[in-house]
């Protein structure tokens, strides 16, 4: 047999990071499922099935004999992997238990009375960059910190300690750290939660946490909230960052694409899930086969092993339809796409994700109509090999 090859599942094409490595496309024209070795920053190297076509990654996302690889162990240490509360750590019943308490924060309804929430911050943010003259890194003075607020006015940090709170976020997901690093910041982090926990348990706050002590804290212990804050945090902080800087990238890179954004409204949700689809930050948890079963009807994955998803692949997947669907045009009919994942783990914060979207990139080419990037004849500091995909930097310019 020879040796699997080594196939990177969220790899971008060399100059164009946008686009799938064109490994990843070779592998969903193969009939049959590849066996590969995966490069992980968190894993080291592991043998996985691939699974790159759309139509499969559905199907294997919604099959309960496909599990989570990682599941919370009170005898290990507590990492990013090993959480009580993170719903990524649960399979089955114990992963609905959770999650059931959770799903009523999230929903559309729910979500779209915290709008004015959202304009509000966006707004704050748009007045930082004005006060910076004429140019600024969008990234730090925009992306980053319009999430972070939504969470924790969602978690109900206290103004005077979002920094910390910001800086450990980063620090969770920074693959460069040690694992020592990465135990001391979850104790951080763990010991900042604890105390807003505490805060709720005594008197619930006005907002998601709160809301969810109120409703279902008999039910949780406090160290499953703790780790229920810090999914919220680590889930819905970076991704939607990611998604803020990379869209603005590529709109500021597709300036007819940019202006339908700005000057055609009821275009707005189409182009976000256009963006969503093209862009594909995020990667999906490694799955473990819990027993045999069969993909496509005759390709048997075996109990044990281990499965990998490409989301980024898998939404450029036109099956037997005829569009092309490497092109960016969000002008397009929404098409489907995993970039929120699929079956019982798809995210639960994708609408609240959406709305921030829906909200900051349309005020952004608004309030600044002339946007431009500062540098144009430099590359884009894009970041191909961190868990999600966005940018480090992006000088812009009005
Ligand atoms: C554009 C932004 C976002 C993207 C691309 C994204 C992507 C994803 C993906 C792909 C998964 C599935 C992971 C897997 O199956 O292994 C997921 C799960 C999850 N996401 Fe998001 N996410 C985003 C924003 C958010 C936000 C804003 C929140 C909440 C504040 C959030 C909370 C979660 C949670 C709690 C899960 C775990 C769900 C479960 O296991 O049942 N996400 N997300």
């Amino acid at each position: 047999m020879p040796e699997p090859k080594v196939l990177p599942i969220a790899a971008r094409a060399a100059g164009c990071p946008f686009d799938p490595a064109a490994a990843l496309y070779e592998s969903q024209k193969d009939d049959a499922l590849q066996r590969v070795k995966v490069p992980s920053p968190l894993l080291g190297e592991f043998d996985a099935v691939a699974i790159t076509r759309y139509e499969d990654v559905k199907s294997a996302l919604s099959d309960d004999r496909l599990q989570m690889g990682f599941v919370f162990d009170p005898d290990q240490p507590r990492t990013m992997l090993n959480q009580p509360g993170n719903l990524l750590n649960y399979n089955g019943a114990d992963h609905s238990r959770l999650r059931r308490m959770l799903t009523g924060a999230f929903t559309i309804k729910r979500v779209r009375s915290l709008r004015p929430m959202i304009e509000a911050i966006v707004e704050a943010r748009l007045d930082a960059l004005e006060e910076e003259g004429h140019g600024a890194d969008l990234v730090t003075v925009f992306s980053t910190p319009i999430p972070t607020q939504v969470i924790c006015e969602l978690l109900g940090v206290p103004y005077e300690d979002r920094d910390d709170f910001q800086r450990r976020a980063k620090v969770g997901l920074d693959v460069n750290t040690t694992r020592e690093e990465q135990i001391q910041n979850l104790k951080d982090m763990d010991a900042y939660m604890a105390t807003l926990v505490a805060g709720h348990r005594e008197q619930p706050g006005d907002n998601l946490l709160g809301g969810v002590v109120r409703d279902y804290g008999a039910e949780l212990s406090d160290d499953e909230l703790v780790g229920i804050g810090n999914m919220l945090l680590i889930a819905g902080h970076e991704t939607t960052a990611s998604m803020l800087s990379a869209s603005a990238a590529l709109l500021l890179e597709n300036p007819d694409q940019a202006t339908i954004m700005r000057d055609e409204p009821e275009a707005v949700d189409g182009a976000i899930e256009e963006l969503l689809r093209y862009v594909a930050p995020a990667t999906i948890m490694p799955r473990q086969a819990a027993e045999d079963f069969c993909l496509r009807d005759d390709e048997v994955i075996k109990q044990g092993e281990r499965v990998v998803v490409s989301i980024l692949v898998a939404n450029r997947d036109a099956g037997s339809g005829d569009q092309d669907l490497d092109v960016l045009d969000v002008r397009r009919p929404p098409q489907p796409h995993v970039t929120f994942g699929y079956g019982a783990h798809q995210c639960l914060g994708q609408q609240l994700a959406r709305m921030e979207l829906r909200v900051a990139l349309p005020a952004l080419f608004k309030r600044f109509p002339g946007l431009r990037l500062a540098e144009p004849d430099q590359k884009i500091d894009y970041r191909t090999t961190a868990l999600v995909f966005g940018v480090n930097r992006l000088p812009v310019a009005w």
